[in-house]
């Protein structure tokens, strides 16, 4: 694996663009304003990169749409943390044929993490004929050079090689809402957790520089953004690679010092990583939601260790209950593998025991899946899938119970929230933990903060009323 990283210069840069105007005028020579369709798979970072994607494809001259059918591009940016999401990228991609015989000119392509991995690029390229092009997430700044060979040659292309990954400065981003918005502060994985693919597939972690995200954020708060997310798979070890003397705490203050009313959040957050001066900097700024992601994988010491997390039980626990001593109403949500390779009941009960000592609002559950290339592919696994669908189901249900009662705890709170939508006949808020509520009111408060009275509760959200004054 390549393992040293470069920053796109702004020549390279350039030179995209100049094919986004080379693919403009050969659109514009044919008469036609071409449409474009990105369907995103997996977490936010994905999300992200799909905004980079549909600025790229904008500044080509396509018009973004919302579905495949007569898109002349469609592209799949997939994920592959589990057998599950990659097997429903195979099904959606196979009925991408049907789009294509409606619309032969229709050009697709591949990119995210599953294109990091040469098995699936060698499936690509043997059985699914009607995709043009691959590309993984290291080449995505090359989108539109990739585009324009696809146009102009009509050979199937791939921008595949392994690297330790770039950074691209300056790549146009169409995002999807002008009230949120995500910022990549970091890219890649340095941790080799043992189950998971991200390292193999985003390659090492690097981080942007300070001064790039705090212009961007400028930009964003500027033009009526209220919450912006912090994205890196461990925000936690932002700065270590850049050797400036900036931390996490430190980018997370720099931003909070930003004039304007907004709020920040950011994920996530590896344990290992996260200190005592982040949870006092959370504390300290009203502007740093307080909100947590911090995924325990698993309440047994003896399978943290198995999965190469650098934490154990105790270690975690001190962490958390440090973040609550701080921030009373902290809003903590975590994620967790059930049926790692050689759990035994007894350690399962330990994750049970955690996730009640710690009452998360609400928890990621996945059950462990083996991926190509991963140290825990090839551990001994005798638990049958039976017995983790039951462990599983068991975990569902106590976590329900929980959220279900801390949901019910807000019953009767007044807290300003963030309007941000509109749910059939309710607007949708948000409360700074992002905690969903429904509530009636004008179409005009979106956009606002509003001081909210929480009415009712369920296990996945809240209805309230406008209150006058906070409670
Ligand atoms: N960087 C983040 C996690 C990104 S992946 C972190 O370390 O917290 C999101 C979640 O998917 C992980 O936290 C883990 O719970 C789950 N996951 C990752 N690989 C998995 C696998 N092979 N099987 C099941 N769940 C997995
Ligand atoms: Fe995967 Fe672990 Fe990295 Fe998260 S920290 S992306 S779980 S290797
Ligand atoms: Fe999936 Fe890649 Fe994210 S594997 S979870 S899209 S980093």
């Amino acid at each position: 694996m390549n393992t040293k990283t470069s920053v796109i210069s702004q020549e390279a840069l350039q030179q995209q663009f100049a094919f986004c105007q080379k693919i403009e005028a050969y659109w514009h020579d044919r008469g036609i304003t071409p449409t474009a369709y990105v369907e995103t798979y997996g977490c936010q970072q994905n999300e992200a990169d799909s905004e980079q994607l549909r600025g790229l494809l904008s500044q080509a001259g396509y018009a973004i749409q919302g579905g495949a059918e007569g898109a002349d591009v469609v592209i799949m940016n997939t994920c592959a943390i589990r057998e599950h999401a990659e097997q429903r990228v195979f099904g959606n991609l196979g009925a991408l044929t049907h789009t294509k015989r409606r619309h032969p000119g229709q050009k697709i392509f591949l990119c995210g993490c599953m294109a990091g991995q040469d098995h699936v690029v060698q499936r690509i390229k043997r059985s699914y004929p009607h995709v043009d092009g691959v590309f993984s997430t290291h080449h995505l700044w090359q989108f539109p050079e990739l585009l324009h060979r696809v146009l102009t040659t009509g050979k199937r292309t791939y921008f595949v090689e392994d690297e330790a990954g770039s950074i691209a400065e300056g790549l146009p981003q169409l995002r999807g809402n002008t009230l949120k918005a995500w910022v990549s502060i970091m890219y890649g994985c340095n941790n080799f957790c043992t189950y998971c693919i991200v390292p193999y597939v985003r390659g090492r972690e690097r981080s942007r520089q300070p001064e790039d995200i705090l212009a961007e954020c400028r930009k964003l708060i500027a033009s009526g953004c209220k919450d912006i997310t912090l994205l890196g798979q461990n925000v936690n070890s932002y700065g270590k690679d850049l050797g400036c003397g900036v931390d996490f705490a430190d980018l997370l203050k720099a931003i909070s010092e930003i004039e304007g009313e907004f709020l920040i959040r950011f994920m996530t957050s590896h344990p290992r990583d996260a200190s005592k001066k982040l949870f006092d900097t959370m504390a300290a700024s009203p502007k740093i939601a307080k909100q947590l992601h911090l995924p325990f994988q698993s309440g047994s010491s003896r399978v943290l260790k198995a999965m190469n997390r650098h934490y154990d039980r105790e270690t975690y626990l001190e962490k958390v209950h440090y973040a609550k001593s701080v921030m009373p109403d902290l809003v903590l949500t975590s994620d967790v593998i059930v049926g790692f390779p050689g759990e035994t009941e007894e350690e399962f009960e330990e994750t049970l025991s955690l996730i009640s000592q710690v009452h998360y609002d609400s928890l990621f559950t996945f059950i462990f899946s083996p991926r190509a290339g991963t140290p825990a592919a090839s551990m001994d696994d005798p638990t049958p899938k039976e017995e983790k669908n039951r462990r599983f189901d068991k975990l569902c249900d106590l976590q329900n119970t929980i959220s279900e009662r801390i949901h019910h705890s807000y019953v009767g709170k007044t807290m300003r929230c963030l309007v941000d939508g509109v749910d059939k006949d309710m607007l949708t808020a948000r409360t700074e933990g992002g905690r969903l509520v429904r509530f009636p009111g004008d179409h005009s408060l979106i956009g606002s903060y509003r001081l909210l009275t929480i009415t009712g509760a369920t296990t996945w959200s809240l209805t309230g009323i406008q209150a006058e004054k906070e409670g």
